[in-house]
């Protein structure tokens, strides 16, 4: 094996446990806390993750002080990494991301990837399509991508040592309330995050037999 190959298979192993070693962990250790340097990496990174048309709909809102946290608490029906973890992040969608469009097209023109005038009918396309969605469609939308950079982001925390649960067992109501979150930004789920004081429990998962089919549904389901 070359050294480039051998490289290339740790990576793929260092991936892999990523993959493997994240868990769910609810207890944390209070003490520790994410730079803002750390925490924007780890979200740059998250951002990554595809989107519909590229429309990147997540939004961040970083929770991240005491006195936040312990306002969120009752709201998240107190579980309480919510005041242990270094941070909740809560993942939002965009229900108007086409009005980045402009923006998002214009990069692709900047960085040579894509020519201008693709770029004029893509927005025009998009702008169209996007911002005449029911807010039923909108809102599938961005949960879908929200659930994707929710996955990313968490896969990312476990590479840099850090520990996530995500959470969808809050009082959506009361958060956007509490918070001040206009209706244009629909919480997808919040994110528990920081370095375990006791590991995640470990889980299982069904026999892939159960959940995987090649090529045709089978017509019983159990
Ligand atoms: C959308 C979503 C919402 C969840 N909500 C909560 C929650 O409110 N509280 C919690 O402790 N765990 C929550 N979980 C974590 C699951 O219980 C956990 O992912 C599952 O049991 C599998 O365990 P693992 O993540 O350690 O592999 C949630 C997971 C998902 C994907």
């Amino acid at each position: 094996m070359s050294n480039s190959q051998t490289i290339e298979k740790i990576e793929q192993q260092m991936f892999l446990d990523v993959i493997r070693e994240r868990r769910s962990v609810r207890a944390y250790d209070p003490s520790v806390q994410i730079s803002r340097e750390e925490m924007t990496e780890i979200l740059e990174l998250a951002t990554l993750a595809p989107s519909s048309s590229n429309l990147q709909p997540w939004r961040f809102l970083v929770i991240d002080t005491p006195e936040l946290k312990e306002k969120l608490l009752p709201i998240a029906f107190n579980q309480q990494q919510v005041v242990e973890a270094s941070a909740v992040i809560a993942v939002l969608g965009d229900v108007e991301s086409y009005k980045k469009a402009e923006k998002i097209y214009g990069q692709a023109v900047e960085a040579g990837f894509m020519p201008v005038d693709t770029a004029k009918s893509f927005i025009e396309r998009t702008v169209g399509m996007y911002s005449s969605l029911s807010p039923e469609v909108a809102c599938q939308i961005v949960f879908t991508d929200g659930g994707l950079i929710s996955m990313q982001l968490m896969l990312v925390a476990r590479s840099k040592g850090y520990d996530t649960v995500p959470m969808g067992g809050y009082d959506k109501a009361k958060f956007v309330e509490a918070f001040g979150i206009s209706e244009r930004f629909v919480p997808v789920m919040l994110i528990a995050i920081g370095k375990a004081a006791k590991p995640g429990h470990p889980t299982t998962r069904l026999p892939i037999e159960d959940v995987a089919f090649f090529n045709e549904m089978p017509s019983i389901e159990e």
